[in-house]
């Protein structure tokens, strides 16, 4: 893939620089929650029409967001890509790194607001043996889900999921938990999911995310990142309450990065991998618990 670009200098920066910061204090964004539910109902509803039209073209299911030809931000700077396709590839590749290092393990995989799909299928492609399930809160993406498992052959289950009401049915049951930019979408509302997973002991959870607490404030471009993430009500606290449970030794943080990409505004795509702490069952509990009980009864 082609990832040559230039970096924006001087008066062009400058222009550039204007606008964003015109945009986020001026113009009306969307405001991640509840409310938004309908509008992801139809934005993957478009993109199941578009698959199942096109007999099932992996190319209808990339996102309406994604826009190609847009300058955007990469290692603290803004840069004019060569290539239209700059974000996708990097995400493409992005991506394929993070699930061959932290999920080839995980007999199951388990991806909440999976949205458009592609996510899932890139997994089953990568790792034909595994039960991949996408959950989300969008019928279309469930639909979606179901509709590249029989098109494509892949080992895919959808499941109807909505993380601020976590349905404690699904059992993750030891297999590896993966967000890419949906809890972003719960803004300060995260404690209900958290409980969920920690509940469940998945054996890994990986969130790729934008997080506030990865911004610098006295950097420039940082800060505008940070209010354009306050104003569409982004994800929040997260990560802070990730280092408080560590410190009650409940989880262990295995690594956090920031990573230094995203459109004009944001930085989407920074990583914090986890796992529960499965606190050992002291000796005498353990026997009682098994056939302990019979057996001292036996003796
Ligand atoms: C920005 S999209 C990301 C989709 C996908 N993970 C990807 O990387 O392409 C956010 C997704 O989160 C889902 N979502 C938002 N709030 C949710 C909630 N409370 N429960 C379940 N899914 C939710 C949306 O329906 C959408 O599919």
């Amino acid at each position: 893939m082609d990832f040559r670009h230039r970096v924006l200098k001087g008066e062009e920066r400058d222009a550039l620089l204007t606008d964003v910061i015109r945009r986020i204090l001026e113009e009306e964004l969307p405001v991640s929650g509840e409310a938004r539910r309908e509008a992801w109902e139809k934005g993957w509803g478009e993109n199941l029409r578009r698959f199942v039209e096109s007999g099932g073209e992996p190319e209808q299911l990339v996102p309406g967001y994604i826009r190609p030809g847009q300058l955007l931000r990469f290692a603290g700077e803004y840069i004019a890509p060569c290539q239209p396709d700059f974000l996708w590839n990097f995400y493409t590749v992005y991506r394929r790194f993070v699930f061959e290092e932290y999920l080839a393990e995980a007999g199951q995989i388990f991806e909440f607001g999976c949205g458009p799909c592609t996510n899932l299928l890139m997994m089953a492609e990568l790792f034909p043996g595994k039960r991949i399930v996408g959950a989300d809160w969008s019928h279309a993406s469930v639909a979606l889900a179901e509709r590249v498992a029989v098109v494509h052959g892949l080992r895919i289950e959808g499941r109807l999921f909505d993380m601020f009401r976590p349905d404690y049915r699904l059992d993750i049951g030891g297999g590896a938990v993966i967000t890419l930019n949906a809890l972003e979408q719960l803004g300060e509302k995260h404690e209900a999911f958290l409980s969920y997973l920690l509940s469940k002991g998945p054996a890994v959870v990986v969130n790729s995310e934008p997080f506030a607490e990865l911004y610098d404030e006295g950097n420039l471009l940082d800060s505008l990142a940070l209010r354009y993430h306050r104003k569409r009500g982004y994800l929040e606290g997260y990560l802070t309450r990730l280092r408080e449970l560590e410190a009650e030794g409940k989880i262990e943080i295995l690594g956090t990065k920031r990573v230094s990409a995203g459109s004009l505004f944001h930085e989407g795509y920074s990583l914090v991998v986890w796992r529960p702490i499965r606190k050992p069952v002291p000796p005498e509990k353990n026997l009682s618990c098994r056939s302990g009980t019979r057996d001292r009864r036996d003796r």
